[in-house]
């Protein structure tokens, strides 16, 4: 059935769920699968709504028609799930690679490329604190994103306090600030942790990434999997040359392609190093 109005408050076809994924495939390189047709309508109807429209086709007409609303409908089909320690193996990694790698002088440089509300690239500065134990620890961290609300969020640096309640006591105080009256029930990273991350909008896609090579790490976790097998190889080409001989890159846990591109080596638990270094 193409559109049900007797459930529906917007007219929305299987047309239109088509014009959608195109648009987001070409602009993010974001696939959708059949499966999402209802997710799309539940995030896109927030935008008809906010706009006043009527129908699915009369907001995509908007879209075509006005240039800023493409950043709306990005924001609105990127999908941001992301926690403080995700798949903690990998911040025990790095820690090690630090502490191995480190030289007097030396600054190490990692980009976190979907950076989302910013837990994950806060974990990074974390984890440098840690290693190097004191809050200016030789390392700057650039994260970044396509989705600018998220990044609006990550640059706050406050979040639910929910959000870190499995972290155990001793980091939430070395770490956050909680907050006071209106702000109770919230907690804001410490300066010295918001200190070492730069944020930034980057579409992978895009054809100039503003970034400073080289890195000794990449974190790219959980966001080649929204991409088909030609992009992520395409992303990961541009990559690799990108990261010092010794440099590592780091996958989402379902991310896989690895070894099959010839352009990655494995080093275990979604760890990699370029190819051929
Ligand atoms: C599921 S989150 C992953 C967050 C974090 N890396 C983690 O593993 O917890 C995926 C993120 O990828 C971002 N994203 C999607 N397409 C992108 C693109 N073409 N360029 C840059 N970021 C993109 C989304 O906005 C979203 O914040």
């Amino acid at each position: 059935m193409s559109h049900d109005p007797s459930v529906r408050e917007f007219e929305y076809t299987d047309q239109d769920f088509d014009v959608v994924r195109g648009l987001i495939y070409q602009a993010a390189g974001i696939r959708l699968a059949d499966s999402k047709r209802q997710l799309v309508y539940s995030r896109i109807a927030r935008r008809i709504r906010a706009l006043k429209l009527q129908r699915f086709r009369d907001y995509l007409q908007h879209l075509q028609a006005n240039e800023h609303e493409l950043e709306e409908f990005i924001n609105a089909l990127t999908t941001n799930l992301t926690s403080f320690f995700r798949e903690p193996h990998h911040f025990d990694y790095l820690r090690d690679y630090f502490l191995q790698h480190h030289r007097p002088g030396k600054k190490f440089k990692v980009w976190c490329a979907a950076a989302s509300t910013g837990e994950e690239p806060y974990t990074l500065a974390i984890t440098a604190i840690e290693a190097f134990q004191g809050y200016t620890p030789p390392v700057e961290i650039t994260a970044t994103d396509i989705d600018s609300q998220v990044l609006a969020t990550a640059d706050l640096g406050v979040y639910a306090e929910e959000r870190i309640e499995r972290m155990d006591a001793a980091r939430k105080k070395k770490f956050f600030l909680r907050g006071k009256g209106r702000q109770s029930g919230m907690v804001k990273v410490r300066p010295e942790v918001r200190a070492l991350v730069e944020f930034d909008q980057l579409n992978l896609l895009g054809a100039s990434w503003p970034l400073s090579p080289p890195y000794d790490a990449i974190f790219c976790r959980n966001v080649m999997i929204y991409f088909d097998k030609e992009t992520q190889l395409k992303i990961l080409r541009r990559m690799m040359p990108m990261l010092h001989d010794e440099g590592i890159y780091v996958a989402g846990h379902s991310e896989s392609f690895s070894e099959m591109s010839g352009l990655l080596k494995s080093l275990g638990r979604t760890i990699f190093k370029p190819a051929g270094r």
